[in-house]
């Protein structure tokens, strides 16, 4: 079995792409309770999945990730009931889980007494991050694991974020052993985060589901986190999602040599030019957006011009993505 090195401790076997059927989701869930590593297709992005009740388990992701030890990791649950026996949810967080889970949402709440997943996931921290994903392959092999899957997005730390089975095997060349191979993740952008630990809950990172249909449901609007401008969500640094070339966004044309990511056709041009929505949908747009720009990046321009993308809507993830991007590389 291309899994006994876990057991063994043997050098790894190359990784394999495996079909995320029956037999294949079986196999990922013996895996994972033995403490190794699967990425697995989510409706968002694909996740790098382990075991969130071992401290063992869930080192692994960081290392393979290179990801800085204080950054904590989210929980993957398949229901309601699940979390709130990790966490202690207000009568806001109880409403947008029940608004929209399963779905693109994370509820970061204080940990519940008993709470199962480990401090390794946690960071340390005494609020857990908890989502229940809208995806048939992770909520089956949640189930067949039989415990939380801790799982942050595929890709290195501070990379472009993967939404395809290729994307991760990219990242991770020989080092993920088993991809669950879903297809392409239909959201393609990670979950919005809300942090319901303060009187007031707060937008963390925008994702899948705006802020107006959160704050429909809620009644009221989201507050700023308490401490805004300091890393509260590590993952909210400065620069993430870097690609190689550099980026130029709120470009109105493309300056030679450059590589175009358009929205509504803008740009004249449309040799090296990917558009993220001719029809200007921002479903359409995210869903693109981490291909597209991951396309444009390995046809290796020094640099890509972004069309101005509105802020509306799921534009509002798309822009925090872009900026991000964008920013000075803070990260190796
Ligand atoms: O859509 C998604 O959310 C994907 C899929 C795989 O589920 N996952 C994902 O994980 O984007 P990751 O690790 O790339 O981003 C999780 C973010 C990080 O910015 C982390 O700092 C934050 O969640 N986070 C996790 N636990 C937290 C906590 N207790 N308090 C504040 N932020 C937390
Ligand atoms: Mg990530």
């Amino acid at each position: 079995m291309k899994s006994e090195f876990i057991a063994r401790g043997s050098a790894p076997p190359a990784q394999t792409e495996m079909a995320a059927d029956a037999a294949g989701i079986a196999e990922a869930a013996r895996i994972l309770r033995r403490g190794g590593l699967v990425a697995i297709p989510t409706e968002t992005v694909y996740g790098l999945a382990a075991d969130a009740t071992s401290d063992a388990a869930v080192g692994r992701i960081y290392a393979a990730k290179a990801r800085p030890k204080f950054n904590p990791l989210i929980a993957h649950v398949t229901s309601l009931e699940a979390a709130l026996a990790q966490g202690v949810f207000s009568a806001d967080a109880l409403r947008l889980a029940e608004a929209f889970w399963p779905g693109p949402l994370t509820l970061v709440v204080p940990l519940a007494p008993g709470a199962t997943v480990c401090a390794a996931a946690r960071a340390g921290q005494q609020s857990i991050a908890l989502r229940v994903p809208a995806h048939p392959v992770a909520l089956a092999l949640i189930a067949a694991a039989g415990r939380p899957l801790a799982a942050p997005s595929a890709n290195r730390s501070g990379r472009v974020s993967p939404v395809t089975a290729a994307h991760v095997a990219g990242d991770f060349a020989g080092e993920i052993y088993v991809i669950l191979d879903g297809g392409r993740c239909p959201v393609g952008l990670e979950s919005t985060i809300i942090a319901c630990v303060e009187e007031r809950s707060s937008l963390l990172r925008p994702g899948g589901i705006t802020r107006t249909d959160i704050e429909a449901v809620l009644g009221h609007a989201l507050g700023e986190p308490l401490g805004a401008g300091q890393v509260r969500s590590p993952g909210m640094s400065r620069s993430h999602y870097a690609p190689r070339a550099k980026l130029r966004l709120e470009a109105a044309t493309l300056v030679k040599g450059e590589a175009g990511l358009d929205f509504g056709g803008i740009f004249s041009d449309v040799k090296n030019v990917l558009d993220l929505s001719p029809r200007r949908n921002l479903a359409e747009a995210a869903a693109n957006f981490f291909i597209f720009l991951r396309e444009l990046d390995a046809r290796g321009p020094a640099c890509i011009a972004v069309a101005p993308v509105p802020h509306d809507g799921l534009g509002e993830a798309i822009n925090d993505r872009l900026t991000r991007a964008a920013a000075p590389r803070d990260t190796p």
